[in-house]
């Protein structure tokens, strides 16, 4: 497969496609990402992704590379060069490559790498029996707000999941609030409620959990925003959402079952509508 990626202003076959040694995402992991999915060479809330794009840039002192415009045109030209109508595309960012000393000089380059995969489709499998997850204690840095490349907890805790035959590992604080996934955000309906922590300095923002509370209320449900517990009597279903998961039921925790471990009504009709909305996008 002959896939093409950019990197500062080059596109390039992806076995060319590299960047330098002393590049600070690679010394530092000073840098940040987004990850954008494309159905059909229609994307998926690109202007949210680049609004995420440019607080990341913004919290860590940066201001994006290139124009809104300029980077858009980028991600689109990454999709066209690349062979997947549904895609995933990444953009990457990071303070760019200087000899290694952890106080920037204020004049580097920022490296500027766009990649485009195959969007990956959760196997029929997981869509009948559910998603299984394992809780962590987190012990991630305080600002995952930002879409940071700095990602070693959420490798340690998609590694200790997979140990432990689970999908997905969630973190929770110090008085077990559930907070997010390594690379997704959950909700559960709790009282026929759909509940989610709040945006905070512990939660990414997702696009597709912003898109689901929206999808949520305009099915008539009710939504709310706030810390809560697995053990919470009257939780009746838990799901997680990401990019490259859509919305998926979560049916097992901790090895025991969440409700009665099957795929509930409102994740599975969150999940129909979700798709369908996805695939109004692909028609438009
Ligand atoms: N991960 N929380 C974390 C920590 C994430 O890394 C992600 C996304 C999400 C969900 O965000 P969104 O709905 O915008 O995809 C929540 C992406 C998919 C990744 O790292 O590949």
């Amino acid at each position: 497969m002959n896939l093409i990626a950019y990197v500062n202003n080059r596109f390039l076959p992806l076995e060319k496609a590299t960047i330098h040694i002393e590049d600070r995402g690679f010394q530092f992991a000073d840098g940040v990402y987004e990850v954008v999915a494309c159905i059909g060479g229609y994307f998926l809330d690109l202007e949210p992704h680049m609004d995420r794009l440019e607080r990341s840039c913004s919290a860590i002192g940066m201001t994006l590379p290139r124009s809104r415009d300029e980077l858009e045109e980028l991600v689109r030209e990454t999709w066209k060069r690349n062979p997947y109508a549904d895609a995933m595309v990444y953009v990457q960012i990071t303070r760019g490559a200087a000899p290694r000393t952890h106080l920037a000089s204020a004049s580097l380059k920022p490296t500027l790498v766009i990649t485009s995969r195959a969007l990956p489709k959760p196997d029929d499998k997981k869509l009948a029996h559910g998603a299984s997850g394992i809780t962590l204690r987190d012990f991630r840095w305080k600002r995952c707000d930002i879409k940071s490349i700095a990602l070693l907890a959420s490798v340690m805790g998609k590694q200790e999941a997979h140990r432990q035959g689970a999908d997905e590992a969630f973190w929770l604080d110090e008085n077990d609030h559930v907070l997010e996934g390594c690379s997704t955000n959950i909700f559960a309906v709790i009282d026929s409620t759909l509940v989610t922590h709040p945006l905070d300095h512990q939660v990414l923002g997702g696009i597709i959990r912003r898109m689901l509370i929206h999808i949520a209320q305009d099915a008539g449900l009710k939504v709310a925003e706030h810390p809560w517990k697995l053990a919470t009597t009257n939780l009746s279903e838990c799901m997680l959402t990401s990019t490259t998961n859509a919305v998926l039921p979560i049916c097992r925790m901790d090895g025991s079952m969440v409700a009665n471990g099957t795929p509930g009504p409102v994740a599975t009709q969150l999940r129909t509508l979700m798709l369908q909305a996805m695939d109004k996008l692909r028609h438009s």
